[in-house]
Parts: structure tokens; C-alpha cells; sequence
């Protein structure tokens, strides 16, 4: 049987879980290290090559740090599979998302998407604007006309300046066809609370193909036993 261990030093409720769920499915056994020794002062670097002195097949990483990724790799040898680090990846969500914007029927080469929020500081935005190159940013009333908002959390852990609120995309930019994406957690203030049940807002979507998706990464690194 293939071990994965699973070193998260941020929270996360979705990318930790269908990550846990891809992996039973594949029937690679997890370790959680959400509480690990780094926070004792261990360097990342020595908890990675410690997991991998252990006996670990994989690791799949999320970290605060930019290049949180990079420093994992390069002291290991075992797949490091990017869960989200610092500004920059988040890779198993971009992957997903890509997949739902094609599910809903689009190219990714010419699809218009309106990022709205704190794209300063999201890792989403910074690796999924390279993958839509007919995205804006632009403010919800700059939006209409796109064919997806997509909607970013403030992400105060990374520096937004909370004292900007609202960005908010509001019901009625509903009714000229648009679809509504956000990766979650959804905090309130970026669309309206009615539009989270609305017919053409794919965050269900964006869970299900990321589950698909992370499925596929663990399979394609590790194999399934
Ligand atoms: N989208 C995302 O990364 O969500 P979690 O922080 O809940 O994993």
C-alpha cells in the first residue's frame, strides 16, 4: 500500500478533504500532519526530509510560503504535490476549475471571465489567469458582459486591507446569462447570499471536478496501490 502524508500549515476544508477522499478511493493511505513540529521551529525543509526518512511515498503540501513547493522538491525525491502555497499555485483547484469552465462549455482560450476581489493576494487568480487569457479584473459593475464572475475571498492572512469591503456581485448581474464561480470558503461579502443556490453558480461543480481532478494527480504520481 502507498502512504501519502499530508503536511497542511493552513487551514483548509475542501482541498484537505477531497485530497483525503481521492486518496481512500485510490486506496493510498494518509497521515495528517496538520499539527506538525514546525511549529516548534523545525525547518520545512527537515520535516520533509524527516517524512520522507519515515518511509513516504508522496506529500501532498500546503504552505503560507511562496515558494513553499520549491523548497519541499528540492530535498526530496518523493512527488511533492502542490496544495496551495503562498500567492502563487494552487494547482489541484486550477486544474478543477479549468475542467468545470470546459464542463459548462467553454474554451478556456476564449472564455471572458471577471475576476472580482482580492486578486492581489490570491493564489488562485495568479496561476488561473495564465490558463483564461481573455480574463479582466475589474469591479462588479465592470463585469456585465462576462461570461463568469469569478468571485475571490479577502484574504486578510495575506495582507488585504479589510477597510475595501464590499465587492460583491450582486443578483441582478445574474440575468444577462453569466455563470458565477468562487473557489471557496465564501465569507459572505463577495456575492450575494441569494445567489448561493442560483441555477448558473458552479461552486458545487468546482468541488466535484476538483475531487475528480486531485483524484487523477494522486493516480498519476502514485499509482493506486
Ligand atoms: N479553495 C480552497 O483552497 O479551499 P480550502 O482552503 O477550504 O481548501
Amino acid at each position: 500500500m502507498k502512504r501519502l502524508a499530508f503536511i497542511f500549515l493552513e487551514p483548509s476544508t475542501r482541498t484537505f478533504a477531497s485530497f483525503w477522499m481521492a486518496a481512500r478511493e485510490l486506496g493510498i493511505d494518509v497521515c495528517d500532519i496538520r499539527d506538525s513540529s514546525i511549529a516548534k521551529g523545525e525547518s520545512l525543509e527537515d520535516t520533509v526530509r524527516t517524512v520522507e526518512q519515515i518511509g513516504f511515498d508522496g506529500i501532498v503540501l500546503r504552505t503560507p510560503f511562496d515558494d513553499g513547493w520549491k523548497r519541499a522538491r528540492a530535498v526530496t525525491d518523493i512527488p511533492v504535490i502542490d496544495a496551495g502555497n503562498g500567492k502563487f499555485t494552487h494547482t489541484s483547484q486550477v486544474l478543477g476549475d479549468c475542467t468545470t469552465l470546459v464542463y459548462a462549455g467553454f474554451k478556456l482560450s476564449s472564455v471572458k471571465v471577471a475576476f472580482l476581489g482580492d486578486t492581489e493576494n490570491s493564489r488562485v487568480y495568479n496561476q488561473f489567469k495564465w490558463m483564461v487569457p481573455k480574463h479582466v479584473v475589474c469591479t462588479a459593475k465592470e463585469a456585465i458582459g462576462a461570461d463568469v464572475y469569478y468571485c475571490l475571498r479577502p484574504q486578510t492572512e495575506r495582507g488585504y486591507d479589510s477597510d475595501n469591503l464590499p465587492f460583491y456581485v450582486y443578483p441582478e448581474m445574474m440575468y444577462t446569462g453569466a455563470y458565477l464561480m468562487h473557489p471557496g470558503p465564501y465569507t459572505g461579502v463577495e456575492f450575494h447570499k441569494n445567489l448561493l443556490n442560483h441555477d448558473r453558480n458552479l461552486m458545487g461543480e468546482q468541488v466535484k471536478n476538483g475531487l475528480d481532478i486531485r483524484k487523477k494527480l494522486l493516480r498519476g504520481c502514485l499509482g493506486s496501490s
